[in-house]
């Protein structure tokens, strides 16, 4: 077994890519912006837009975070999204899901600019990506491509098997790996909670993505020896002898899991440090407008 260290590729990355920033200013005279709007305080959202900060400032980036309060109404937050659009100083933006209740998360994804969607969430990315054309590929999944190439793991043939199919991280991902390109040419399975005889299913994979959402679902009689995991699941669960009283755990029940797989995802410091990765590569992408002119 080995353990895929995206905390380590991620920090690979960013050094390759604060040079390339280095770079881009020379260059341009201007410095890449990422904004965040952050609604409300749910403490994971706040602790994952943080790091996306903090990341900004490592690569040498500009970032913006705009604090909104919880009950702020629809019309408000839609005015805050046309501000970002229309700011030529802005790169590319996001919206931390999810969002109080009473807001209208499509509505809002179709409000912001395609042109700076670096989540990759708006219909025109995700229709390109699906049709193979340049797009801002939604973070998680661009994250997932990255990993496999590092390590040089064939997904040609491979038979992959996606559990969950969220917007932003099964849909996209099952069909990144189908398409016809590198890190692609697999034959995907989508799975999800309808699935019938689901553990029969991802018996099958040479591959598993787990993106559903519950800690530790994927156990190790699920797996097929020698299979990838790749772990998307970042759940905060009670530990009386954790110092906070809580940890993460992914959606793999990871000690057995690891016994039987060549490669596995370890949470943290797996897909997650990754994900944070490709929301920078596409506001570079965006600000050396690579996407869009
Ligand atoms: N919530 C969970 N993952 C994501 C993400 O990648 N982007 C945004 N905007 N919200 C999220």
């Amino acid at each position: 077994m080995k353990l895929i260290d995206g905390k380590a590729v991620s920090e690979e990355l960013k050094n390759a890519l604060k040079q390339d920033v280095l770079d881009y200013r020379k260059k341009s005279g201007r410095v890449p912006h990422l904004a965040a709007i952050l609604v409300g305080d749910n403490p994971a959202s706040k602790a994952y837009v943080g790091n996306k900060v903090r990341a900004c400032e490592q690569v040498g980036y500009k970032s913006t975070l705009v604090k909104l309060d919880d009950n702020i109404t629809q019309a408000r937050l839609l005015e805050e999204i046309r501000k970002l659009n229309e700011d030529p100083d802005v790169d590319g933006f996001i919206v931390q899901l999810p969002l109080p209740k009473h807001i209208n998360e499509t509505e809002v994804t179709l409000a912001i600019d395609h042109k700076k969607d670096v989540d990759g969430f708006h219909p025109v990315n995700f229709g390109r990506m699906a049709q193979g054309m340049p797009a801002f590929l939604p973070a998680t999944p661009y994250g997932i491509l990255l990993l496999l190439e590092r390590y040089n793991i064939e997904t040609a043939g491979k038979h992959v098997v996606v559990v969950g199919r969220s917007n932003i991280v099964g849909t996209p991902i099952s069909i990144l790996l189908s398409r016809k390109s590198k890190s692609g040419d697999a034959t995907v399975t989508l799975a999800h909670s309808r699935t019938k005889n689901l553990a029969d299913v991802v018996r099958l994979g040479d591959i598993v993505v787990a993106a559903i959402g519950i800690p530790g679902f994927i156990t190790e009689d699920m797996i097929k020896i020698g299979a990838v995991v790749i772990d998307v699941g970042i759940n905060r669960v009670e530990d009386e002898s954790a110092p906070k009283g809580s940890r993460l755990v992914g959606d793999v029940d990871f000690e057995p899991v690891r016994g039987k797989s060549s490669y596995i995802t370890p949470v943290p410091g797996g897909v997650g440090p990754m994900t944070v990765m490709g929301l920078l590569l596409n506001t570079f992408k965006s600000a050396n407008k690579e996407i869009y002119s």
